[in-house]
């Protein structure tokens, strides 16, 4: 008789003992080194069990620093209570990756509220006041706006939002944004800032010791035991607290490297595994990354990962090259060009420049004054990773 196919993977061995608790869409119940934010958080919120409404927080560091997770955590915690209690807090999370408009956050948040009911098709209008509705039975309302800097209208959706609250005698509509842009903030409309940043919390980045704990923690959760060894988790605790501090690079690194074992039967993960799924991690965390950046920095970084394909860099009057770098300059020039030929808007240079800053507080790309060597003031730019890799991966986004 025929085997089935499913027979044999069925079968297979694996160093996992619950593969899902390290991949990225796990939040972990237990968030060390993070008690702080938290606390500080959980005090803020508190307001809404009273029956009054929060402050706007906006949560802000860089990527893998434990935001989304802490939120989550906070308020799951908080709806919790609210039920035992028989008190009236409400919450939604919404990712603004996915419903980046001021009309597609709206509609998630009914949708939420009134999971039978379809809103897709009715006006702005009509789904706001569905909204306040809601919160006009006497409800506190709180919600996540993850990822908030991806909003395309946020100044329109922020205004919505807080406008609500002078039209509600009863119950209220309160905002945490959260952002993995530190510089998202000076770029917000005025009252925009003022609104979204009543209260404001920073997360900083984990160092190798915490980095080893989390992963340690999640080791013993997630893998058979004995089935990781503790200097592959230094190793991969090291390696992320190099790159970023970015705990989700460090799972990541278990995960994968969890994987590299299985495919090739091992039952072990050792150093040999997680320095294999570096280069993986690397480029999956890469592509997520410039992915989702506006359209004009992608436009930036494809003309900067072109321009260094075609380029032979700079050379300074002392003769000295430099391989891989660009004037800024030029790279604003070829910038507007190919915008321009994408029939795209085209940003002013000072916008250009804060772009550039951005992409490079990213680690995307790095950039120097020009120093010695190099008629007239200007900043050099190199690109952090492989240009080809890069303008492969963003020719596509650009192109629809
Ligand atoms: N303090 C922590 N303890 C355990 N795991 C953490 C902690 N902070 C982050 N993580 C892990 O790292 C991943 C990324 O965290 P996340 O909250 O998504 O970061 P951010 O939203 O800041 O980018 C999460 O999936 C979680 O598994
Ligand atoms: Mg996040």
């Amino acid at each position: 008789m025929q085997q089935n196919i499913f027979e044999k993977e069925f079968a297979k061995e694996t160093v996992f003992k619950d593969r899902n608790l390290v991949t990225p869409h796990y939040t972990p119940p237990i968030l060390p080194f993070r008690e702080r934010q938290i606390k500080e958080m959980g005090e803020i919120l508190s307001f809404s069990l009273k029956g009054k409404k929060t402050d706007n927080l906006f949560l802000y560091g860089k990527t893998g620093t434990g935001k989304t997770s802490v939120a989550k955590h906070v308020v799951q915690q908080l709806l919790d209570f609210s039920v035992k209690q028989n008190l009236n807090v409400e919450g939604c999370y919404v990712n603004c990756r996915n419903h980046n408009s001021k009309y597609r956050v709206l509609i998630k948040i009914v949708k939420d509220l009134y999971p039978e009911e379809n809103f897709l098709g009715f006006s702005a209008a009509f789904v706001y006041e569905k909204l306040l509705d809601y919160a006009r039975k006497g409800k506190e309302f709180v919600v996540v706006l993850d990822e908030v800097d991806k909003v395309k209208d946020l100044d329109e959706l922020i205004y919505s939002l807080t406008r609500g609250n002078d039209e509600l005698d009863k119950g209220s509509v309160s905002i945490i944004g959260i952002s993995n842009n530190l510089m998202f903030k000076d770029r917000l409309d005025p009252r925009t800032k003022s609104s979204l940043c009543e209260q404001e919390m920073v997360f900083p980045p984990y160092n190798a010791e915490e980095l080893r704990e989390i992963l340690k923690q999640r080791a013993e959760m997630a893998f058979k035991s004995r089935c990781v060894q503790s200097s592959a988790i230094n190793l991969a605790a090291a390696l992320a607290a190099q790159e970023s501090g970015d705990a989700r690079t460090a799972v990541m690194l278990l995960l994968r490297a969890g994987e590299i074992c299985d495919k090739k039967g091992s039952d072990k993960v050792t150093d040999e595994e997680v320095k294999r799924a570096k280069s993986k991690v690397e480029e999956e965390i890469i592509l997520s990354m410039i992915s989702t950046l506006p359209k004009q920095q992608q436009f930036v970084l494809y003309t900067i990962s072109s321009l260094t394909l075609q380029k032979k860099g700079v050379t300074r009057i002392t003769g000295e090259k430099e391989e891989g770098v660009l004037f800024s300059g030029e790279i604003y020039e070829e910038y507007q060009r190919i915008a321009k030929s994408h029939h795209s808007d085209i940003i002013s240079s000072r916008w250009y420049r804060q772009y550039i800053s951005e992409l490079e507080m990213y680690g995307l790309i790095f950039t120097t004054a020009s120093g010695k060597g190099i008629r007239g003031q200007t900043r050099l730019i190199k690109l952090g990773f492989d240009a080809k890799k890069i303008r492969e991966i963003l020719g596509k986004e650009i192109a629809n």
